[in-house]
């Protein structure tokens, strides 16, 4: 069975984005892959943290994974920090990763070109830990949304490299991004990606957002006045984000429901998208508030660290012999 890897960084509530770009997608694969989904919390603190407040995020995070479909029988769940060898792979990665490589991260060029100060090394180097975290456990697959393609790209240069430098070491990984929703807009600035970080909370509906709210924020979500349901992103958008949604969703194609809408009244087009959520919001909250009140989640992380962990040791030894760092 081919091995799948992928991580969400909790620092702050999971949205709708994350489901449709990220988690739908992990639920989906779990039955065909052997799959690993780890909560990337050594990520988090990439950038200055309250620890109070992201340590909320956390039991929650795990706990949406769970109520999302997400089943610790059929995939590994874990924490990222119960297992240590992710750190001292991502060094060791790090001393393979050329400066230049981390120069051209968009992340990290955006947030320069944006006049950001006092970055950190952790901050800079973490498309490195990133590459450990997928290279860990020889991954054939990393399923993300578009903004981790260039990650897994440098994750796949870094195996490259490490293999013929040492001989045959890592799996060469591939991104899969799925084809609808793999970039979910703020509603409303849909130029912009919906986001954790965003300001504005009007743009983006969180997974345990209440329906009401959600429902009122597509209603409100920013349109244009062509009055017609159409997938045009350069020219509409707001209705194409929209469309998105609906789509993913109902896991049906961009063209499927643009048909569906043809001749509805952007204000109707909403309610229906505003129902759709609702449905899913209700299902995942459902589950999420049985699932909280429960030992699941930590009976899912100790069994995900101990499978995990069995895989990272064994990699790590032989990757520091591989080095000559080991006696
Ligand atoms: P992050 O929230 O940045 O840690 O992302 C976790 C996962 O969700 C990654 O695979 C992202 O690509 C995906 N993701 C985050 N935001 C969006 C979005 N607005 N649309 C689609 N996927 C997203
Ligand atoms: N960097 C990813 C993000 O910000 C999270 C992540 C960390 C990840 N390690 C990973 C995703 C490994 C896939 C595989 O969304």
């Amino acid at each position: 069975m081919k091995k799948m890897i992928s991580g969400i960084k909790p620092t702050g509530e999971l949205h709708i984005g994350n489901y449709i770009g990220a988690l739908r997608n992990f639920v989906k694969y779990q039955d065909d892959y052997d799959m690993y989904v780890f909560i990337a919390n050594l990520h988090t603190i990439t950038v200055p943290q309250d620890p109070i407040e992201i340590n909320k995020y956390l039991k929650d995070a795990i706990a949406l994974y769970l109520a999302c479909g997400l089943d610790k029988d059929r995939s590994t769940i874990f924490l990222q920090s119960d297992v240590l060898e992710h750190a001292n792979l991502g060094f060791i990665l790090a001393c393979h990763t050329y400066e230049g490589e981390l120069d051209r991260m968009t992340q990290y060029k955006d947030k320069k070109a944006k006049g950001a100060e006092g970055l950190s090394a952790g901050f800079y180097t973490y498309p490195s830990l990133m590459a450990a975290d997928i290279l860990m456990y020889d991954a054939d697959f990393v399923p993300v949304g578009d903004d981790q393609k260039q990650h897994v790209e440098l994750t796949r240069d870094l195996a490259q490299r490490m293999n013929n430098r040492y001989g045959d070491l890592f799996t060469v990984p591939e991104p899969l991004i799925s084809e609808v929703g793999a970039r979910i807009m703020d509603l409303q600035d849909p130029s912009r990606k919906m986001s954790k970080s965003d300001q504005s909370d009007k743009g983006c509906i969180y997974l345990l957002d209440s329906p009401k709210k959600a429902a009122k924020k597509i209603m409100s979500a920013q349109t244009d006045s062509l009055d017609q349901v159409k997938y045009d992103p350069e020219n509409q958008a707001g209705i194409s984000n929209l469309l998105t949604i609906y789509a993913a969703i109902k896991n049906i194609s961009l063209k499927e429901a643009e048909a569906l809408f043809t001749d509805y009244r952007y204000g109707d087009f909403k309610k229906a998208v505003a129902e759709v959520v609702v449905e899913l919001l209700e299902t995942i909250q459902g589950r999420y508030n049985e699932i909280i009140e429960t030992d699941i989640i930590a009976e899912t992380l100790n069994e995900g660290k101990i499978k995990a962990q069995k895989l990272a040791s064994a990699k790590l030894n032989k990757l520091n012999k591989t080095l000559g760092i080991q006696i």
